[in-house]
């Protein structure tokens, strides 16, 4: 492995160029002004896979944005491990809140990241993440120690719910055949405090509707008499959660999967302090579900949040308006057992049922996903442990997250292979928000640690 870190060091200044290019190509999936562009980087990623030295290299159209397939076959007796990643970004608004252009990547120091941290959108959230797996193939090829089998595969709707993904991996069971799936696309504690994801949560998201009268009313005409739909679209939101902030809709919780309060103490050891936490977001108080600690409220349990809201008059000064709609879009982050379909369901039936007669609702369903666990007694789990152990010089912590990749509990299902989330952000490197940034130390922490795991794995298995 000296050998190895040996190429990366000689090769850092290159590695970093590469990715600046990569993130200076805005691959905004949810956005249609940008489709040339996430094909061009579709297109980007190819090319880096190609000279890495990966085989049958293509891009594989679907009804949204292109998939990047790739492998490198040594022998089929050995152990094949399947490396997912996106290329694809959130949107960059509000451009204004960036202290740099979200296109445009630049190292500047920080305090979590004294080694300096690249700033632009998708550094972290996953380009960054996701590069760090072509170098570390690369490095492998070229020091001759590619250990195992590999194929890539990089998708570009993964911010917009993997659904054309979804269809894919369905319909090439066989090309993506595999052992195991590695993804690097969420984070440890610290720097200093290395951890691995055993646990994602799953999603529902949904947009409403709330229609009152057929038009915008004068609000001194008519105020008073007529329902307005925002008022109500209030009142029905605020009655989603009770005094001790559950979740009111029938049925919310009837599957979710119990954590024992062994595996609760378990988690309770990762380091966590409340004060910082509250301190970094300046709020003086959390909330959230009684009888949860901050960490399991965002992890272990189901939530549910409105992401956006509108109607009626938004723009400059005032305007005496009762507006005729008003809508929300809302996302409910579901644990493992839940079911994103029935929940959706369940949503729907509640939220038309609480609707008074003044109003119609109209509930639309957007992408879901479930929830994933990744057990940590088999050798998956062990060889990134002992991965991360070697890499960071410390005994990695099984940290479940909040967050969501619904393709991940879709391998599991359809190809009938576990993930091992071997992520290196930082919670703080500020995804999907102004300024998302990652650390130059983690992205090459990264590429050490990845071959690591391939070795220990293929050892392992063989
Ligand atoms: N990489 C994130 C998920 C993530 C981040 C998991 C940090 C754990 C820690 C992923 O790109 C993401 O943002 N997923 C979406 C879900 C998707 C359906 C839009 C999310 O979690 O909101
Ligand atoms: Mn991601
Ligand atoms: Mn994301």
């Amino acid at each position: 492995m000296d050998n190895l870190n040996n190429h990366i060091d000689q090769n850092k200044e290159q590695y970093l160029s590469e990715l600046f290019d990569l993130l200076r190509i805005p691959s905004v999936s949810a956005d249609p002004a940008y489709k040339k562009d996430v094909e061009k980087t579709a297109e980007f990623v190819k090319g880096k896979l190609i000279s890495a030295g990966a085989e049958n290299v293509k891009i594989c159209e679907t009804a949204g944005h292109s998939i990047v397939y790739g492998d490198k076959i040594l022998d089929a007796s050995l152990p094949t491990i399947l490396v997912y990643g996106h290329y694809d970004v959130q949107p960059a608004e509000p451009f204004e809140l960036w202290d740099t252009l979200p296109f445009e990547p630049e190292i500047r120091i920080t305090e979590k990241h004294p080694e300096g941290a690249i700033f632009a959108r998708g550094a972290c959230d996953d380009k960054g993440q996701m590069y760090m797996h072509i170098k570390a193939f690369e490095v492998m090829m070229e020091t001759d120690s590619l250990p195992c089998n590999v194929k890539f595969i990089i998708e570009g709707e993964e911010e917009v719910g993997s659904k054309n993904l979804e269809d894919f991996v369905q319909g090439n069971k066989e090309l993506l055949k595999s052992d195991i799936v590695l993804v690097s696309d969420t984070g440890i504690i610290a720097n200093d405090t290395p951890s691995i994801t055993v646990g994602l949560r799953g999603m529902s998201y949904v947009e409403v509707k709330v229609t009152g009268p057929n038009r915008d009313l004068h609000s001194g005409i008519y105020g008073g008499a007529v329902a307005n739909p925002i008022n109500v679209l209030c009142d029905m939101i605020a009655s989603l959660h009770d005094k001790e902030q559950h979740i009111t809709i029938d049925g919310f919780y009837d599957d979710v999967a119990d954590v024992s309060d062994e595996d609760r103490k378990e988690m309770a050891k990762a380091p966590f302090n409340e004060e910082i936490y509250k301190s970094d977001l300046k709020i003086s108080a959390t909330c959230g579900e009684t009888g949860y600690s901050t960490t399991e409220r965002a992890s272990i349990r189901p939530t549910l949040d409105v992401n956006g809201m509108w109607g009626g008059y938004i723009g400059e000064g005032a305007k005496t308006v009762l507006p005729s709609q008003a809508f929300a879009k809302i996302s409910m982050r579901l644990v493992p057992n839940q079911s994103s379909e029935k929940i959706a369901k369940l949503f729907q039936k509640h939220f038309e049922a609480i609707a008074p007669e003044s109003v119609v609702v109209e509930v639309t369903p957007h992408h879901g996903g479930e929830a994933a666990v990744v057990p940590t007694n088999f050798t998956g789990y062990q060889a990134a442990s002992m991965a991360m152990e070697k890499g960071f010089g410390k005994k990695p912590i099984p940290v479940r997250s909040g967050g969501s990749i619904p393709i991940v509990a879709l391998f599991e299902k359809e190809l009938g292979l576990k993930t091992i989330l071997l992520g290196f952000g930082l919670d703080s490197d500020l995804i999907h928000s102004p300024n998302e940034h990652y650390g130059v130390f983690n992205f090459f922490k990264g590429i050490e640690t990845i071959p690591l795991f391939y070795k220990y794995y293929t050892e392992l298995n063989k």
